[in-house]
């Protein structure tokens, strides 16, 4: 099996309008553009959401999907029409980002979440779009495909390796990096962080209301229920929203297989220290 999708200048993304995805060369940014950066499935919608509050600096904001402001989804003319500051979310590899948000020195937010996971969210993702992405094999067939990367937005690992060393190459860059599993140990910790990273003033009261309005059973109630259903009707976009659900997936010879590229793919990386006590033979 394959997964249908565009291929565009040598890049693998999802089947976007050419316009939008052509946009992203000559995209305009202003100084006060924040940018929620993320390989799909690690926590994207969440963290979107936490970041569209805190610069509303109020809860109270009409329910909207994150792919209202994604970059190379939306056509330029939608991106402009958004009012500052804009709070916008983006897949791209770090050396395919906009030179504009470089040169501007726009707040960045990277988000990483542990590559098994991503897996299986990704696979969930895939096959319940089905239509979209032309594929229904199984979990053994994905498991190829994405350690492969052949999936839209390719390799989980080239991406990482990618962001970390853009990072390092651009100190100037205001970057704040978290990840989906600290969010989910203390997600009012995280939003603490981020809020001052971003430098809006917000008491406490008001962190509370973020972290409820952004639960996954919030989010999953409010946003999940306006999704095109897959058949046993279950939000794709909120799935599950836990740590470790790969082990339900993984069989031992996956989770080997799975270390062992890991390992070779990561080792003296951030994301190597974040993650690779938890391998499997550990
Ligand atoms: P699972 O498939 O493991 O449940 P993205 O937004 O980057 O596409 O990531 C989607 C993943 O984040 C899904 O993971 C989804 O359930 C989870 N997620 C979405 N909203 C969440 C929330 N409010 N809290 C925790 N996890 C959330």
């Amino acid at each position: 099996h394959t997964l249908t999708v565009l291929e565009y200048k040598g890049r693998w993304l999802p089947d976007f309008p050419r316009e939008a995805i052509a946009g992203m060369d000559t995209f305009e940014a202003r100084h006060d553009d924040v940018i929620v950066c993320a390989y799909p499935k690690s926590g994207t919608h969440w963290v979107w959401e936490m970041v569209r509050f805190l610069l509303a600096g109020t809860t109270d904001l009409p329910v909207i999907e994150k792919d209202e402001a994604m970059m190379e989804f939306k056509l330029p003319q939608e991106l402009e029409n958004l009012p500052s500051p804009r709070p916008l979310n983006t897949h791209y590899h770090f050396e395919l980002l906009p030179e504009d948000i470089l040169r501007k020195q726009c707040k960045v937010i990277y988000v990483t979440r542990d590559p098994r996971d991503v897996a299986v969210s990704y696979f969930n993702h895939h096959t319940k779009l089905v239509q979209y992405y032309q594929y229904n094999g199984q979990w053994p067939d994905y498991f190829r495909l994405f350690l492969s990367g052949q999936v839209d937005y390719e390799s989980w690992f080239t991406y990482t390796k990618g962001w970390e060393r853009g990072i390092q190459e651009h100190p100037e860059l205001p970057v704040h990096i978290t990840s989906y599993e600290e969010l989910q140990a203390d997600t009012f910790g995280g939003l603490k962080k981020l809020a001052n990273f971003l430098g809006v003033e917000v008491d406490e009261t008001f962190l509370i209301q973020v972290v409820k309005k952004c639960s996954f059973e919030v989010m999953g109630a409010t946003k999940g229920a306006q999704e095109v259903f897959d058949e046993s009707s279950s939000p794709i976009m909120y799935r599950k929203g836990k740590v470790g659900d790969w082990k339900n997936w993984f069989t031992v010879a996956q989770s080997e297989q799975f270390d062992d590229v890991f390992e070779r793919e990561m080792v003296g990386s951030w994301a190597y220290n974040l993650y690779s006590h938890t391998k499997q033979g550990s």
